[in-house]
């Protein structure tokens, strides 16, 4: 995101936090609220999850899609009705179907998104063998990654690959509202708790070339 037009519009217009939903949207633009550079990280997220072995038969799930800036290329490459996603704020998917898709690739390849802010993974038609949650747990409380977790494991089969980015920090975060314009942040021993108390196997991986310094974990479904 631009650092100081977005510091002027949060300082300025707002007293410090943006608000999130549709007012934060139309003021930041769909692109922005996500977190911006567009291109960058949308084939940064694509490169990724293709070297640890995505194809185009796998079922893959994007928690919290925003407006597809990785869908955008995800989309394409998987096969039919193989693209699953949840996400809180159904604006960002409807300008993101109309802005970013178009109608022709979503009508081709079937998308499946469902609009939630509980992690209700059982709302889904299929189950994954991937996971990616970009930029979703630097937002998010800890218990909402708690429930993230525990939810996703009891959907998922053993095996199932969850990759996730991260803020690491040298305490936790501690407010208790997540936030999707805020910044949350945690330790190792917690990211690697999220994983080892409802069922997963945590594999930190680290640096994978981010921008912003996220830092990515993989949960493997035990
Ligand atoms: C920083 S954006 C990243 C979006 C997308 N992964 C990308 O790379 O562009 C985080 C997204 O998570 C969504 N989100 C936040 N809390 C959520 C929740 N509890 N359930 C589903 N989506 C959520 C936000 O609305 C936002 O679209």
């Amino acid at each position: 995101m631009k650092g100081n037009l977005f510091n002027w519009i949060r300082y300025s217009l707002f007293g410090g936090v943006i608000p999130e939903g549709k007012k934060g949207i139309a003021v930041l633009g769909h692109r922005f609220y996500v977190g911006g550079r567009w291109d960058e990280i949308g084939q940064l997220q694509f490169d990724f999850m293709f070297a640890q072995g995505l194809r185009p038969e796998h079922v893959f799930l994007d928690i919290g899609c925003g407006s597809f800036r990785g869908g955008i290329h995800f989309i394409p490459y998987l096969n039919k009705g193989n693209y699953l996603a949840i996400e809180k704020e159904e604006e960002l998917v409807q300008r993101g179907i109309e802005n970013e898709l178009g109608k022709e690739l979503f009508d081709a390849k079937r998308p499946e998104i469902v609009i939630t802010e509980a992690f209700e993974f059982t709302e889904l038609s299929k189950v994954p063998d991937y996971s990616l949650s970009l930029s979703l747990f630097t937002h998010l409380s800890s218990a909402d990654i708690n429930l993230c977790m525990k939810n996703l494991r009891a959907f998922v089969n053993p095996g199932h690959r969850y990759y996730a980015t991260f803020f690491e920090g040298g305490s936790d975060s501690e407010r208790r509202r997540s936030h999707s314009l805020d910044h949350f942040e945690y330790t190792r021993t917690t990211i690697e708790k999220f994983g080892t108390e409802h069922g997963w196997e945590t594999h930190y991986i680290g640096e994978w070339n981010h921008p912003r310094d996220l830092i990515m974990v993989l949960y493997t479904a035990r």
